[in-house]
Order: C-alpha cells, then sequence, then structure tokens
C-alpha cells in the first residue's frame, strides 16, 4: 500500500488507556489524519465519535481491518490479540504499529517477525518507547561511538507505582507476566544499547510476593529480579522489575563498558530540580511512566509516520522485539520452574 498525499491515514484497533493516549496525541500531529477506530466497548467508540471528527468506528476487528479508509493500523488491544491483529493486517496489505509487547509469547513474537518478511512492501515494527526516550537515545549513540568501549554488563529497572483496584488485579492477572509485560521495556532497551544481534542463550529469574500474594495464584510476583546470558559469552544483562513504588515511577538502566559506564535516569527524577526548603533536598518522582516518558510515545508515532512518509530511518527493530518476547517467556519460565531456562528463539 502507498501512502498518499504525505498524510498519514491511521486506523486505530483498542481505544482504551493507550489507545486514547495515542490518539490524543496523533490529534496534535501534522501530516496524520486518524480515520477508524476499533473497540470491543462501546462507550470507548462514542468516545472517539466525539473526540475525532468525521471517524468511522468499528466493534468488530475483521471489518474494521477490511476496511479501505486507513493505511497503517495502530494495534493497541491487549497483547494476546496482538499476533492475529498483526498477521490480519499485514495480509489486508496495512502498514503496522504494534504496541509493546509484540506478543504475549515467544512462538507467535516469532511468526509475526518471520511473517513480515512475506511483506517487504510493508513496514511493521512494534513500539517500545525506551528508544525514542532522549537519554536512552544519547546513551546509544555514545555507545555506538566507543566513548565506554566494549559493552560488557546491561542492568535495567521498569519499578511501577504501587496502584490498587480490581482493573489492576485483572491487568496483572492477564498481562503474560512481570518479565513480559513489564521488563520488556528493559529488555527491548539493553538489546537497543548493546546494539547487535546477539542470541540470548539462558535466563534465570527470582522473586517475591510481599506485597501481593494474590499474584502466586497467576504464576507472578511483585518484584522479580532476572539474569539472562548470551550465546557470545561477552555481555551479561540483568533485569528488574516491582510493581510497589510508594514514590512514583522509576525505569533506570546502566551500561557497564572496558572503559567505561554510563547510567541513565539514576535518579527517579520528574525535572531537572532540586527543590530545598524546611524538609531538606529533594527531588520530585513522576507517578507513571506515562508522566516520565509521555513524549517518547509521541516521538515514536512520529518516527513511524516519517518512515511511512519520508523514508527516514527509526530506531525500531522488530527482530529486537521478538527477542525481547523470548527473553521475558524464558525469565517467566524459570521464575515458575525455579530453574536456568533455555531461551528460545523458534
Ligand atoms: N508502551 C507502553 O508503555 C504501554 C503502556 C500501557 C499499555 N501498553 C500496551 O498497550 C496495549 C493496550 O493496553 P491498555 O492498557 O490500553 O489496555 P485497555 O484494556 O485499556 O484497552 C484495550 C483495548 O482493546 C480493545 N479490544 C479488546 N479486544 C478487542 C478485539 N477483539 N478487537 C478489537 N479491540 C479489542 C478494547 O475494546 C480496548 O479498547 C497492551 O499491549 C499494553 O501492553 C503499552
Amino acid at each position: 500500500m502507498t501512502v498518499d498525499n504525505k498524510m498519514l491515514r491511521m486506523g486505530v484497533a483498542g481505544c482504551g488507556r493507550m489507545g486514547q493516549i495515542h490518539i490524543n496525541n496523533m490529534l496534535d500531529m501534522r501530516f496524520i489524519t486518524v480515520t477508524a477506530v476499533c473497540s470491543v466497548i462501546k462507550a470507548e467508540l462514542d468516545w472517539a465519535l466525539n473526540t475525532i471528527d468525521g471517524v468511522v468506528t468499528f466493534e468488530d476487528f475483521d471489518d474494521f481491518i477490511d476496511s479501505d479508509r486507513f493505511d497503517a493500523v495502530l494495534i493497541v488491544t491487549p497483547g494476546n490479540l496482538h499476533h492475529d491483529q498483526v498477521i490480519a493486517a499485514m495480509h489486508h496489505g496495512k502498514h503496522v504499529f504494534c504496541e509493546k509487547p509484540l506478543s504475549t509469547d515467544a512462538k507467535s513474537a516469532w511468526n509475526i517477525y518471520y511473517e513480515s518478511l512475506q511483506f517487504p512492501d510493508l513496514k511493521v515494527c512494534c513500539g517500545l518507547p525506551r528508544r525514542y526516550v532522549t537519554p536512552y537515545v544519547e546513551a546509544a549513540r555514545k555507545i555506538r561511538n566507543g566513548d565506554i568501549g566494549k559493552v560488557t554488563t546491561v542492568r535495567s529497572q521498569t519499578t511501577d507505582l504501587r496502584l490498587e483496584g480490581d482493573h489492576f488485579v485483572n491487568y496483572v492477572k492477564n498481562c503474560g507476566g512481570i518479565f513480559v509485560d513489564s521488563c520488556v521495556h528493559d529488555i527491548d532497551a539493553c538489546l537497543y544499547l548493546i546494539g547487535e544481534d546477539k542470541t540470548p542463550a539462558t535466563a534465570f529469574s527470582t522473586g517475591t510476593t510481599n506485597v501481593w500474594p494474590l499474584f502466586r495464584q497467576f504464576g507472578d510476583v511483585d518484584d522479580g529480579m532476572g539474569l539472562v546470558t548470551f550465546e557470545s559469552g561477552d555481555v551479561i544483562m540483568s533485569v528488574y522489575g516491582c510493581r510497589n513504588n510508594p514514590h512514583g515511577h522509576h525505569t533506570m538502566t546502566e551500561i557497564i563498558g572496558t572503559k567505561g559506564r554510563i547510567l541513565v535516569n539514576g535518579q527517579p527524577r520528574l525535572f531537572a530540580l532540586d527543590i530545598s526548603d524546611e524538609k531538606g533536598t529533594y527531588m520530585e518522582a513522576p507517578d507513571t511512566q506515562m508522566t516520565a516518558f509521555g513524549y517518547a510515545f509521541k516521538l515514536e508515532i512520529e518516527a513511524f509516520r516519517d518512515w511511512l512518509l519520508y523514508n527516514t530511518e527509526p530506531n525500531f527493530n522488530l527482530k529486537d522485539a521478538a527477542k525481547a518476547v523470548s527473553i521475558g517467556s524464558a525469565l517467566m519460565d524459570s521464575l515458575r520452574k525455579k530453574d536456568l531456562t533455555k531461551v528460545n528463539l523458534y
């Protein structure tokens, strides 16, 4: 499918928490227009009709993807639907931006990757926004420039504000596990920073449920730590995930090289402000990653638009997105089996 008149027509499948963030962002962007929205929730379709001029809504994904009102599709549905919907989109000639994770299981994530190779005229990517967060992009640039020598270790964390309520519990129950859902950001950030097509070999993880014993029933944890090796044997990846921060969101990544070290987001800092008063000197933390990295959600969609309209080189890497699901799934297996697991790449 070609994109005409330098205006990208987007269809959006999923209009919940993240879908509405993307739609609101796109409404402010140049050279992009949202022409169709699909959701199984009527109230969300009403929101779309009230928010987007001239949009057409669909309750059924098959009818939506069959529509010729858009050239590219943003898939923002639950992760377990991504595989079938991305494959269907490609077969209907649509370019695809799929939200993370690429899929909730490794085999189907790799199937998306291999299927995409059958459609060389389509641009297909997975949105992992750390690749558009300024300090990560700058760290990658310095690493590529050789500033810290050869990368030997990357360790990364995503720790989230503690949430409550049925919606949060249901989300955790269906998200694929902490390493697939949350630490997939860290895994992908580490792959991006390493910057080479390395083959992961083994994964070991452990975790605790001190705050949410219920998560044990889902085979999940509220605090988890994982260690990943690569076949090349020359780099180590370590990831930590937590769902219980009282202070807000804190994503942090450290890259250690033979000649130096880079620390990204060392402190949970919202703005570059240190505030001093009678309580002492302190900084303010972002509450969620939406606050911390909201601008990156815009940049990744603009990168997708520019890739389609102007053929500019993006930071997306679909193979890494599949690899990240493999690593996350192997870490979840290790957590449940309490043993070292092999990372399956399919
Ligand atoms: N990049 C990030 O940091 C980030 C943050 C949050 C969520 N996400 C990802 O965004 C995706 C959506 O998460 P969310 O929190 O917005 O979920 P949500 O539950 O708020 O929304 C899900 C949407 O999918 C729609 N949907 C469900 N089944 C459907 C079907 N069969 N056909 C069409 N639409 C269907 C629902 O109607 C709803 O609009 C997930 O993959 C999640 O991992 C990414």
